[in-house]
């Protein structure tokens, strides 16, 4: 089955944020789009709301006249949901609440033709659920959109027990004649994006938590070693802890209570401090007018350094030979286990384990170890946290290291896996137990995570790059270190680092 034709009338019910949005995408894709709202005089307004936004875009030279006036004339408020019998697929962006949106389907059902397909744009409720009181449940498919509409190109076209296969595919194509870059998934908790998503706040939440470091500090690594455009904390302050708590509770739940998804006591008490972030002026950060961002921390040295010593294979970290040498340093290579030396001072990749258990594990004194950044070239901060033993002058000597190739150095306290580190391994882990339980493939979980949340890179992606073998024995480690359920491998990493295979071969 191929997309919707743009000559098929499309309906929008609910002409909130989302609603507006996804019916200025489909009118801007060609349709007729019809928009209904239970609020008198709603969908007209939000019609003269898309009318200023398209506006405003035709005076930045962004959008021509014509286009503007077209789009418009394709988009007609309506105030009977009668008026939508004629439709080919309706999409509902209404409440968030199960019974509403029943009673909201099986209404329809009783008004349009046989081959109309539903959708809802439910963020959090079950498709299947929706869908089982319908006499068609098969015709009723998640058609999820990111906010805002218009900008965001992921589109989660989500599959309940009954769904119709055809009719995702339909939904499928007619998403991407839109522009926009869908994926499937079943319909299950969170579906991809808010479920593999939750460790990227669960692990700044806990190492604040465990004093490894402060917001800005955290914040800088996940931007400037990790590549991702926010923190966790300037993230969740942007989006609203009520909405992400709300999000985090309602996985956690779903899941009957399985520790990967365990909501934070930190955000917990922001929500019950009324810190929401940005939309009440204080979150983790504050918003206030003259309010200054606190700054993150590093420690730096003015030891001078001119040579270092790379004992065999730094792995994904090799890029950094090339960039010590572009610095001036004079690189010695020899066989060895994967260090980096100067002076007395030993720097090694994090295997998972903390600096004093590896140091005592591995006979080695005076260690540092360096958190994943995303490219070695070219990253401008890393994380480091040192063994109890260090003397001064190697941590001087280390990090005048790092800095004379450019990185700003934060010194984390004795954690495992660091920040970024067990971050990416915590992601690539829910991301593979998705692939393993069937919500979706590798290469659709990937492409949501880059096109819904602005990843650098798919987190399945980056374990195989990083080697599914070490992701495995970090998270083993971390397990190790913490005694939790919470960072338990996946099985199909487990099973993937056996057979000597990526997540995507
Ligand atoms: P909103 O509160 O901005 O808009 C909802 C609109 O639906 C309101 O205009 C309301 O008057 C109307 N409405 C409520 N019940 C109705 C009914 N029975 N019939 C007709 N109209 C009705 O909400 P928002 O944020 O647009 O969310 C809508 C849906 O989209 C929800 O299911 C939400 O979970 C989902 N969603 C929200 C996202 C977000 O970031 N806000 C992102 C993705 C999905």
């Amino acid at each position: 089955m191929t997309a919707l034709n743009t000559n098929a009338r499309i309906a929008v019910i609910g002409a909130g944020a989302m609603g507006a949005g996804i019916a200025q995408v489909a009118a801007q894709a060609g349709h007729p789009v019809l928009l209904l709202d239970n609020r008198p005089g709603a969908a007209a307004q939000a019609i003269e709301g898309i009318d200023r936004q398209l506006g405003k875009r035709v005076e930045n030279g962004k959008l021509s006249a014509e286009s503007r006036s077209a789009t418009i004339a394709r988009l007609h408020a309506v105030e009977a949901i009668e008026a939508l019998a004629e439709c080919e697929l309706i999409i509902e962006a209404i409440v968030e609440n199960l019974e509403v949106k029943r009673a909201l389907f099986r209404q329809l059902e009783g008004i349009c033709g046989e081959h109309c397909i539903l959708a809802s744009n439910t963020s959090s409720l079950s498709i299947t659920s929706i869908a089982a009181q319908l006499n068609h449940p098969q015709r009723l498919l998640g058609l999820h959109f990111f906010n805002p509409a218009p900008v965001m190109a992921l589109v989660e076209i989500v599959s309940g027990l009954a769904s119709d296969p055809t009719l995702a595919e339909c939904l499928y194509d007619t998403a991407k004649a839109w522009g926009k870059k869908p994926v499937h998934t079943r319909s299950t908790p969170g579906f991809i994006v808010n479920r593999v998503a939750r460790p990227f706040y669960a692990e700044s939440l806990r190492l604040l938590q465990e004093g490894a470091a402060d917001c800005p500090t955290l914040d800088a690594l996940m931007r400037e070693a990790g590549g991702f455009a926010m923190g966790a904390f300037e993230l969740t302050d942007l989006i609203g802890h009520d909405v992400n708590y709300a999000v985090t509770c309602s996985v956690f739940d779903a899941y009957y209570g399985d520790t990967r998804f365990l909501p934070s006591l930190i955000q917990k008490e922001l929500v019950d401090a009324g810190r929401l972030g940005r939309k009440s002026g204080h979150g983790f950060y504050r918003y206030a007018e003259g309010s200054e961002r606190p700054q993150p921390t590093s420690i730096s040295s003015d030891h001078p350094v001119e040579t270092c010593v790379v004992e065999g294979d730094l792995g994904i970290a090799n890029a950094l030979i090339a960039r010590l040498r572009e610095h001036q340093i004079n690189v010695i290579q020899r066989d060895g286990q994967g260090l980096l030396k100067v002076g007395d001072a030993v720097l090694a990749l994090s295997d998972g384990r903390m600096a004093c258990q590896r140091a005592k594990e591995d006979g080695l004194r005076n260690l540092i170890l360096l958190d994943l950044a995303f490219d070695y070239g070219k990253a401008s901060r890393i994380a480091i946290s040192c063994s109890a033993d260090i003397s001064p002058s190697a941590l001087e000597h280390g990090v005048a290291l790092l800095q004379r190739a450019g990185f700003k150095v934060s010194q984390l306290t004795d954690s495992p896996a660091l920040a970024v580190l067990r971050t990416v391994a915590m992601l690539a882990n829910e991301a593979a137990d998705a692939v393993l339980q069937g919500v979706a493939s590798a290469a659709d979980i990937d492409l949501a995570m880059r096109a819904g949340v602005n990843y650098p890179q798919g987190p399945l992606a980056w374990a195989d790059a990083i080697g599914l073998t070490h992701i495995l024995n970090v998270l083993e480690n971390l397990q190790t270190s913490y005694g939790e359920q919470r960072y338990r491998p996946s099985l199909l990493l487990r099973r993937r680092v056996a057979e000597g295979r990526t997540f995507h071969d």
